[in-house]
């Protein structure tokens, strides 16, 4: 491994080692290794999408104490990159994030790429588990059939308003597949996304007594 991506590993795996909301070093693991096998086949610069996976929650309001600090922290740790793809490796991290939906898409063939590597490992079965550690830190319930699901969210709103794990799949979930960028992106979500509606299925199943 390069000496520049072996430090900045090494950094964020200490940081993120306990985080528990499912943002920990594994996410980070598992969406460095989607980033890997994206850039190969969508022909993407390989390094500055590996080091804006590894680095791509630093900055995330639910980590750092706010998204300025937590940039300025990526940037100290980015020192060693070349100026030009330290600047897209922040552009692509302060650009990816979900929050509610109503972002302008990402630009650059990198960004979609690490977009995309992130996005994968919020749905599947991964997905599901995430979603219920989510909700269960932030003290949400599973379900309620009567808080209703929530369409064109404000990043205030995705964050601070009133939902369940159940809703999170209507709200954000069940949409990504049809956001993802790249083609191989689009390939890797069709099963995952399936998953998910299958285990949402046999959720309403049970509630409804009729399994
Ligand atoms: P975002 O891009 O929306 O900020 P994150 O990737 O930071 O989302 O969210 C971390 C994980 O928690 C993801 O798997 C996401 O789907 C899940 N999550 C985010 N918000 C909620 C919520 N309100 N309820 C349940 N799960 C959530
Ligand atoms: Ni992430």
């Amino acid at each position: 491994m390069n000496e520049i991506v072996s430090t900045i590993t090494h950094y964020v795996k200490q940081k993120l080692e306990n985080e528990g909301s499912g943002h920990d070093w594994h996410h980070i693991e598992r969406v460095v290794q989607h980033a890997e096998v994206i850039a190969k086949a969508e022909g993407a610069n390989d390094f500055v999408c590996i080091v804006a996976a590894l680095v791509h929650d630093l900055a995330d309001d639910k980590i750092a104490p706010s998204e300025a600090e937590g940039l300025k922290e990526v940037e100290r740790l980015l020192e060693d990159v070349n100026r030009e793809e330290r600047e897209h490796i922040i552009e692509i991290i302060s650009s990816i994030s979900f929050k509610g939906g109503n972002r302008p898409p990402v630009t650059t063939l990198e960004a979609q790429v690490v977009q995309d590597a992130d996005r994968l490992d919020a749905i599947g079965a991964i997905g599901i588990a995430r979603t219920f550690v989510y909700a269960g830190a932030k003290g949400d319930l599973i379900h309620d059939p009567s808080i209703t699901v929530r369409d064109n969210m404000t990043p205030e709103t995705y964050r601070s308003g009133q939902s369940t794990a159940i809703n999170h799949f209507y709200e954000k979930l069940l949409h990504l597949k049809e956001l993802m960028n790249t083609t191989k992106g689009k390939e890797l979500a069709q099963q995952r996304h399936k998953f998910m509606e299958h285990f949402l299925n046999q959720f309403h199943d049970e509630w409804a007594g009729r399994k």
